[in-house]
């Protein structure tokens, strides 16, 4: 059944308190749900509906007396009270559920032995009958009992406030939570775990206890997301004036999850990925990851739980936010330039296909079926880069200002996203006409700029038109505001003071106290529109859309020499790097159309020399060396073409990483060689950009399958410390077939077989091998020990990661979509959410020629047409099949 964001009705009854009793068995649990009702309009009488799923009534009861069975209806979804009290009650449900059995991982289920919970988005009501919306904001106590021996620790949201032991060897804990909150911020753990222990003093000097629970075997490997967790308080505090409002703040975690982390209330509950590390086992990215999910889980407390979303329609209203605050704090810790350039890879790699295809959606939703569905890289990533452009346009105390507004306007609440561009608009004293555009309109504006210049008059000027492509169900689109920040750049390299922009009848002068201003930033806001640069002395480049100011597609008429001079020149690092991206997918793209023709292939010689003195650069950031080296992906390429063509793209990425590791190869192993150390590993940009660009430049010596460069690889194995290093090592070696690679991944295994977040990375590597024939490969290691279709971190690293190798996941004779069928109906009867994630590989079958297209298709038809198919996997597999 299809939801629709217009249908929104306010509820009819209010939750005041809640008191919830678990009585946690190996056979069955018993909980007990005691709420104070209030009618949203005292005196009348409407029907109270409760959502409910996989649960057994066992009784139900209004102001203490047992309701009669004609008081009300049950069914699988609902159970339903006709006539209750028109005045304030209280209503009493016991249910019975069975966690152990729950292979779902929502709601109150097992992992290893242990309970834990997950109720955003609608798991609440698999635990008891409630009304399981966001706007339903209650106070909560949590009361646990459970056996001694097996769960020694208890744990809910709040604050403990009573514990004992019963008998039958059982033992209880009463958690009381004094923030209102909707029920999807409910958690319970309840198992055998040990803590590391640490505190917090908040700038009000109140002193938090910190503390992240696991089994006991893994604590020291939380020491990073401990850090991680104190970063983000003090930064929190200084950047948002944000302070932690309870006195105690608990991580747990769990190897069974089915996404990343979740922000329950004062008891966040993450994967073990996301948070387990040491020098020896993680990556850098691993070290990173955890920094910005620890970051952003506990950035939720006031972006998502303090001030939550009315319904779920409003999703990015909290991740959209909570994203932009945990890319702002990496940045802050890290390297700016560098963070924005992962995020905007991230965001053309995994976003721009989705907005792009037969599941696209505006950040925010207008329907939806699943609502699991929707927690995507559009409502995420998308949403991130709504909200920076109102940094972008109000700046930095712009934007602060609009914060503490909303907070002091809706602490408390459950609000829309209207509410939060209203207070950045009001504390600013602005108009952002039509902004909302971006919350209501899906698909990838592309903006197109013209420039021209007139040395008589001195007049620079840039045509700017903009496009928003159609999208199922939105054929017809509105223009959007678009803020382009500009600056132009003269021929020495340097930016032009930039004095006024003439557009739209007015004149604009720019300065900013007198100082002369270099970046400035277009509002862009009509279907076309041209901004006029006066008093401009030379022809200058322009550098366009300076640190990707609009997640747009940008078009412009920059030649290749004016791309490869911002590369060399631009003061905006990220355009920098943008210029090599831009040159190398247009070489990507002429030689994928060469390729198809039959031409011998050649390697555009400036590129080469373009890349190689961005190598030799010594002024420049390591990992800025590593990125702009780094080719686009063959997805990205791939998205560009008109008829996707995996063997060509993948043939001519290829090609060029041989041709480059061929043609710089004395640079590149001066680079491998020059980047060693010695010195135990650390977590701090200079030494993971060191290794960022040792591994980049290994890899693409690996590429030449030389008996010199293998014996490389192989010593860098060998001698590597961390992780990091071993495993990109140990990914150089498998990148060709043949006996070395048999040796190292067996030779890592042997190693790591006993650390199961080691063993993933192994699935995984092996998995977006672009070896040929690899799906024989992942077949057989789906009947790996070691592997689990129980565990979605094994099922993300082997089957997810099989769909992101083109060559295999789109083999032409139909072999990877035969797999992924079948595994996804296997996988569907498990676990829908999971399934349903990778059901999603298959959604842009209409991109590729009329072979795969039948392919892909007949795995869809057989997909929607299977028995007892989950809604979840039913709406992605049907809106790919549609028009
Ligand atoms: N709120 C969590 C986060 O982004 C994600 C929860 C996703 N849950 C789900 N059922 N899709 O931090
Ligand atoms: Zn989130």
């Amino acid at each position: 059944k299809e939801i629709f964001l217009k249908d929104y009705m306010k509820p009819d009854y209010f939750f005041d308190t809640v008191d919830l009793q678990f009585q946690l068995g190996e056979e069955k649990t018993i909980v007990t749900s005691k709420i104070v009702v209030s009618p949203g309009v005292k005196g009348v009488s409407a029907p109270l509906v409760l959502h409910g799923r996989d649960l057994i009534l066992l009784s139900i009861k209004v102001n203490g007396t047992e309701l009669k069975s004609e008081e009300y209806t049950v069914n699988s979804r609902n159970l339903r009270l006709s006539t209750p009290p028109a005045d304030v009650f209280n209503l009493e449900i016991v249910t019975e559920i069975y966690p152990q059995l729950n292979t779902s991982l929502e709601g109150l289920y097992k992992s290893t032995g242990n309970f834990c919970t997950q109720c955003e988005a609608e798991g609440f009501r698999k635990i008891t009958y409630f009304q399981d919306r966001p706007d339903i904001m209650a106070k909560y106590t949590c009361c646990i009992e459970a056996d001694k021996t097996l769960y020694p620790v208890l744990l809910s949201n709040g604050n403990l406030i009573e514990q004992g032991d019963l008998e039958g060897g059982k033992h209880y804990a009463l958690w009381e939570d004094p923030f209102k909150k909707p029920s999807y911020l409910f958690a319970l753990v309840a198992g055998q775990l040990d803590c590391r222990d640490d505190s917090f003093v908040t700038c009000s000097g109140r002193n938090v206890a910190l503390r992240i629970w696991t089994p006991a075997q893994d604590l020291p490997k939380t020491a990073h997301a401990m850090y991680s967790l104190k970063a983000a308080m003090k930064w929190d505090e200084e950047v948002f004036g944000l302070e932690y409002d309870l006195d105690l703040f608990n991580i747990v975690v769990v190897p069974d999850f089915n996404m990343g982390a979740m922000e329950n209330k004062s008891l966040n509950i993450f994967q073990s990925r996301l948070v387990l590390a040491s020098p020896e086992t993680a990556t850098d990215g691993d070290y990173a990851a955890i920094l910005g999910v620890v970051g952003h889980e506990y950035f939720h407390n006031w972006t998502g739980n303090r001030v939550t979303c009315r319904d779920w329609f409003q999703l990015t209203l909290k991740e959209g936010l909570t994203v932009f605050r945990d890319q702002e704090f990496s940045s802050d810790l890290g390297c700016r330039t560098v963070k924005r350039i992962a995020d905007v890879s991230k965001l053309r790699i995994y976003q721009f296909p989705q907005d792009a295809g037969p599941m696209a959606h505006p950040i925010r939703p207008h329907s939806y079926i699943k609502m699991d569905n929707f927690y995507t890289v559009t409502v995420y990533e998308k949403g991130a880069e709504v909200v920076r452009m109102y940094k972008t346009m109000f700046g930095a105390s712009g934007f602060r200002k609009g914060m503490d507004l909303y907070f002091q306007r809706h602490d408390g609440q459950a609000v829309t996203c209207e509410d939060f561009y209203a207070a950045m608009c009001d504390a600013n004293n602005a108009q952002l006409p039509n902004f909302l555009q971006w919350y209501s309109q899906a698909g990838t504006p592309t903006v197109k700029v013209v420039s021209s210049y007139d040395p008589s008059s001195q007049i620079f000027s840039l045509k700017l038109t903009q496009e928003v492509p159609p999208t199922p169900g939105q054929p017809v689109k509105e223009p959007m505001f678009i803020p382009v920040a500009v600056g132009l750049v003269d021929s020495t390299g340097k930016d032009m003071p930039l004095t006024s922009i003439y557009s739209d009848g007015t004149l604009q002068t720019l300065s900013s106290d007198g100082q002369p201003v270099f970046t400035t930033v277009l509002q862009f806001k009509k279907k076309e529109e041209e901004f006029i640069f006066k008093n401009i002395p030379e022809r200058p480049v322009p550098s366009l859309l300076r640190g990707y100011s609009a997640p747009v597609r940008l078009d412009s008429d920059l030649s290749e020499s004016d791309l490869f001079f911002l590369l060399a020149n631009d003061s905006d690092e990220f355009n920098r790097w943008e210029a090599g991206q831009v040159l190398a997918r247009k070489l990507m793209l002429s030689l994928v159309a060469d390729f198809q023709q039959q031409k011998t292939l050649v390697l555009n010689p400036k590129f080469v020399a373009g890349l190689r003195s961005v190598l030799r650069n010594t002024s420049l950031d390591k990992e800025f060396i590593a990125k702009a080296i780094t080719l686009p992906g063959q997805g990205e390429i791939m998205d560009m073409m008109e008829v996707a063509d995996p063997d060509a793209v993948h043939a001519v990425r290829n090609f060029i990483k041989q041709e480059l590791a061929l043609q710089l190869k004395e640079d590149l192993l001066a680079a491998v060689t020059s980047n060693r150390s010695s010195e135990s590993y650390t977590f701090d940009h200079d030494s993971m950009a060191r290794r960022a660009l040792k591994n980049t430049c290994l890899a693409y010596l690996a590429s030449l399958n030389e008996p010199d460069v293998t014996e490389l690889a192989l010593h860098e194995y060998k001698s590597a410390t961390n992780m990091t290093e071993q495993f990109a090592a140990l990914g150089a070696l498998s990148q060709n077939p043949g006996q070395a690679r048999d040796d190292a991944l067996l030779d890592f295994y042997n190693k790591w077989q006993d650390d199961y977040l080691v063993v993933s990375k192994w699935f995984a590597l092996q998995a977006t091998s672009d070896i040929p024939g690899n799906v024989a490969n992942v077949q057989k290691l789906l009947s790996h020990p070691a592997f689990d279709l129980r565990n979605p971190n094994k099922v993300y690293s082997l089957i997810g990661g099989f769909c992101g190798s083109p060559v295999n996941f789109h083999a032409k004779d139909g072999s990877g979509y035969r797999f992924l069928g079948e595994i996804v109906l296997q996988l569907d009867k498990i676990n829908p959410q999971v399934a349903s994630r990778m059901v999603s590989a298959f959604s842009r079958w209409r991109r590729y020629d009329e072979t795969r297209q039948a392919l892909a298709k007949a795995q869809l038809e057989m997909i929607v047409s299977a028995d007892g198919l989950s809604e979840n996997v039913y709406e992605i597999a049907s809106k790919s099949l549609a028009d």
